[in-house]
C-alpha cells in the first residue's frame, strides 16, 4: 500500500508518475515520527536487526546502516569511504525488519540520511525546509515494497540491444585516427566490441553539438564507416554551453532567454571545460525542449547514443567566485603594503602573489579552494519554472535529471521507432524513465570493484536499471589483473564500458599481455547477452529488479542478508565476482543448493552442483564464475564479435536438467 503525505509547499519534481491522493496525517504516518518545526525531520528508532536498503548511487554498503549520506548531486572524483555525496540524489530507502516500510522523500535539495551515524539505532532524515512529499509504502517484504515503489515512479528506460555490447572509452582519444586505432585494436585481436565513446575532445573547443573538423574531416562518413564495422560512436554532451560570439547554440540561448539567470536577470556565467559557459535552463520546459532538439545535430550525422556529463552541474569557478578571490588578494596586498613588505612590491604584485600561492594567508587560500562546485554559486542562479524564478540550490538535484530528460524527450521525437543509448552522470529519481546512469569517476582500486557491485541493486531499487561503472577504474593507473577481475563483474552489468581518465595508464584490453584472456572474458559477455537482455527487459517491463541483494530473495536467512559481495541477477543467477588482488579464488555463501558454473578459457564450461552453505571456489584471472539457482537454466550462445552477429541458432541451455527458460526479446 502506498500513502502520500504533503508538507508545506513542495516543488513538483515529476519523480512519481502515479496519481496518488494525499493522505491526512492524523495520528502520524504509521512509521516513526515527524517534526516540521526547524525544517523537516523524520525520526525512526531502528531495531537491532533492521536493515536499511536503498539510496541508489551512494557510498558504502548495501545495508546503509552505520553512516550518513547527503543527497546533493556532487562532482567529486574521490569516492573514498568517508564521502557522503556522489553524483546522484536517490531519496528512497526501505526499512526492513519486523515490518517492511519504504520511504521516498521527494525533495530536490540537500537531504541528510543519518542512518545510525549520530546515534547507533536512530534513523533521521532531515532537510532545511519542510516542503516535500513523503511516500510511505508498506508491504510484505523489502522486495515487495520496492516493486510497489518502482510502479509509482513509472517504467524505466529501455536501452537498445547493442548497448549490451562492450564499449571502450578514454578521455584523450582526440582524432578519427585515434578512434580507428581503438577499433582496430579490438577487431584485430578478436575481442568483441560494439561501442567506442567520444569524450570532450571530439568537439570544437568543447562546444556542445559541434565536431572538430580538423580531427574528424568527414564525420558522417567516419560514423558510417564505423557502423559498417558494427561500431556505434557515443559522443559526450556537457551541461555548460560555451560563451562565444557566432556559436549558434550560445546565441540562440541568449536571445530566447533559455539560460539560467542571476537575480538581476543577466545570464549566469560559470567556467567548465570550454572556459566561460552558460547553463541551459532545463527546468524551463521550453528551454528543455530547445536544448533537447539540438541532439538532432548529431543524430543527423548518424549518431545513435549519448552520455550526458558535468550535469550536477559541475562548476570550476564562477565570475563571482573569481571576483571574491581577487578581492581577498587585493586586501592582502594592501595589508602587506601597510607593513612595508618587499615581498610583493612592484607592478606585478598580483602575479607574484599567485606564484607564491603557498605563502598566501588562509583566507585567500580558502577562497581559492572553495571556487570549485561552491554551494554559494548554486545560490547565484535561477530557473524559470512556468514563469516563476526558482533559486537553483532549492532544486539542485534536478539538473542532471532534466538535462537527460531534454535529450530523452527529444530523441523520442527524432526517432520514435528507434531506441537510442542515453545515460547521464547526475540524476534524481524520475530520470530513470529517460536514460541510464554510469557511476562517474571511480579509481583503479580493488575497493571500487566492490563499491560498483554494491551500488547496482540499490540503483535498480530507484529505477536505474541500465547502469554500470567505469570498468578498470577511471582515475589512477590500472593493472592487468584489476582490469580482468573488474571486467568479470562487468560481464553482468547492463552497461559494460572500460573508461579511463586523461593521463592514466592505457587500459584498453589489447594493451596488456595475454590478450586471449580479455578476449575470453568479454566473449563470455556476448555468450550471455540474449539472457542478460531478456532479464533486463523483464525487469523493466515488470517494474522489477535486474540485480537484487541476497536478502530480497532469502529474507529469513540472516547470513544471506549480510552477504554483500554477491548479487542475485534475474530469476536464475547469483554472481560472485572476485574483487581482491593476488588471490586464486574466493569464499561464497549459498543460501540454497545451486549449480556452480565457470566459463573456462578454452571455451569449455565447468559445472558442479554445490550444497547450501559456505564454499571456497577457485577462479583464475581468465575465468568467469556464476551460480545457477536450483531448478533453473539459462540460454547461452556462441561468442560473437558484435551484438548484431549473435546467432540464436547456436543457443544451448546451461543449468538444471528439465528446467525451461522464457526468453524475452525486443
Ligand atoms: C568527467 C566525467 O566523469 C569523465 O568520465 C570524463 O572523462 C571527463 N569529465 C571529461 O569529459
Amino acid at each position: 500500500m502506498v500513502k502520500k503525505y504533503v508538507f508545506g509547499n513542495p516543488f513538483e519534481t515529476d519523480a512519481v508518475t502515479a496519481k496518488i491522493e494525499i493522505s491526512e496525517q492524523t495520528g502520524g504516518i504509521g512509521c516513526g515520527s515527524i517534526s516540521t518545526e526547524n525544517g523537516f525531520c523524520f525520526r525512526y528508532q531502528m531495531d537491532r536487526d533492521d536493515v536499511i536498503y536503498g539510496l541508489g548511487e551512494a557510498n558504502r554498503g548495501i545495508n546503509k546502516r552505520g553512516y550518513q549520506y547527503i543527497s546533493k548531486c556532487s562532482d567529486d572524483p574521490n569516492h573514498t569511504e568517508e564521502k557522503t555525496s556522489l553524483y546522484g540524489a536517490h531519496n528512497f530507502i526501505v526499512i526492513s525488519g519486523k515490518q517492511n516500510v519504504g520511504l521516498f522523500f521527494d525533495y530536490p535539495s540537500n537531504l541528510t540520511f543519518d542512518i545510525g551515524y549520530t546515534k547507533q539505532d536512530l534513523l533521521t532524515v532531515s532537510c532545511e525546509r519542510a516542503d516535500l512529499y513523503l511516500y510511505v509504502i508498506t508491504g510484505e517484504s523489502a522486495y515487495d515494497v520496492t516493486k510497489q515503489f518502482r510502479k509509482i515512479i513509472g517504467k524505466s528506460y529501455i536501452a537498445p540491444k547493442y548497448a549490451f555490447g562492450f564499449g571502450q572509452s578514454r578521455w584523450g582519444y582526440k582524432t578519427a585516427e585515434d578512434i580507428s586505432n581503438v577499433v582496430k585494436g579490438y577487431r584485430d585481436n578478436q575481442i568483441p566490441i560494439d561501442m567506442v565513446y567520444l569524450d570532450i575532445d571530439y568537439m570544437q573547443d568543447y562546444k556542445d553539438f559541434t565536431v572538430n573538423p580538423e580531427r574528424f574531416p568527414d564525420f558522417p562518413k567516419f560514423v558510417q564507416g564505423m557502423k559498417d564495422q558494427e561500431i556505434h560512436l557515443i559522443p559526450i554532451i556537457d551541461a555548460g554551453v560555451k560563451i562565444e560570439d557566432g556559436y549558434d547554440i550560445y546565441e540562440e540561448g541568449v536571445e530566447k532567454g533559455y539560460f539560467c539567470k542571476r537575480e538581476d536577470g543577466s545570464d549566469f556565467v560559470a567556467a567548465v571545460w570550454p572556459g566561460w559557459t552558460h547553463f541551459p535552463d532545463v527546468l524551463n520546459p521550453a528551454a528543455r525542449e530547445w536544448f533537447g532538439s539540438k541532439y538532432e545535430v548529431l543524430t543527423d550525422l548518424g549518431i545513435d547514443g549519448f552520455w550526458n556529463d558535468m550535469n550536477e552541474p559541475a562548476i570550476f569557478y564562477s565570475e563571482e567566485g573569481i571576483q571574491e578571490v581577487n578581492k581577498a588578494i587585493a586586501a592582502y596586498a594592501k595589508e602587506l603594503e601597510g607593513k612595508g613588505s618587499e615581498q610583493v612590491a612592484g607592478d606585478d604584485e598580483g602575479e607574484d602573489i599567485m606564484n607564491n600561492a603557498n605563502a598566501l594567508p588562509g583566507e585567500v587560500r580558502s577562497k581559492m579552494e572553495q571556487l570549485q562546485n561552491n554551494p554559494e554559486d548554486y545560490k547565484r542562479f535561477y530557473h524559470n519554472v512556468n514563469g516563476k524564478m526558482v533559486r537553483h540550490d532549492l532544486v539542485h538535484n534536478l539538473y542532471g535529471f532534466n538535462m537527460t530528460r531534454a535529450a530523452g524527450e527529444a530523441l523520442q521525437k527524432i526517432a520514435p521507432d528507434r531506441k537510442m543509448l542515453l545515460f547521464s552522470r547526475s540524476s534524481y529519481i524520475g530520470m530513470h524513465r529517460y536514460g541510464g546512469i554510469w557511476t562517474g569517476d571511480n579509481q583503479s582500486w580493488w575497493s571500487h570493484i566492490l563499491l560498483n557491485l554494491k551500488m547496482m541493486p540499490s540503483l535498480n531499487m530507484c529505477g536505474f536499471v541500465y547502469t554500470g561503472s567505469d570498468l578498470g577504474g577511471f582515475g589512477s593507473n590500472a593493472t592487468r589483473d584489476l582490469v580482468l577481475r573488474w571486467l568479470a563483474l562487468g560481464v553482468f552489468t547492463p552497461l559494460m564500458r572500460n573508461h579511463a581518465a586523461l593521463g592514466t595508464r592505457e587500459q584498453e584490453c589489447y594493451q596488456f599481455e595475454n590478450i586471449e584472456d580479455f578476449r575470453h572474458v568479454i566473449g563470455v559477455r556476448y555468450r550471455l547477452i540474449p539472457y542478460l537482455y531478456s532479464e533486463f527487459l523483464k525487469a523493466v517491463n515488470n517494474d522489477d529488479l535486474y540485480f537484487r541483494p541476497l536478502g530480497f530473495d532469502y529474507p529469513d536467512d540472516r547470513r544471506a542478508i549480510e552477504t554483500e559481495d554477491q548479487l542475485m541477477l534475474g530469476k536464475e543467477l547469483m554472481i560472485t565476482p572476485v574483487y581482491t588482488q593476488n588471490v586464486s579464488g574466493r569464499t561464497v555463501y549459498l543460501p540454497e543448493e545451486m549449480k556452480f558454473i565457470k566459463f573456462m578459457p578454452d571455451g569449455s564450461i565447468y559445472e558442479e552442483i554445490m550444497d547450501k552453505g559456505t564454499h571456497y571456489i577457485e577462479v583464475a584471472l581468465n575465468e568467469v564464475p556464476l551460480f545457477i539457482r536450483k531448478g533453473k537454466c539459462i540460454p547461452v550462445v556462441d561468442v560473437a564479435q558484435s551484438v548484431a552477429q549473435i546467432d540464436m541458432g547456436t543457443v544451448q541451455y546451461l543449468g538444471y536438467d528439465g528446467a525451461s527458460y522464457e526468453l524475452v526479446e525486443e
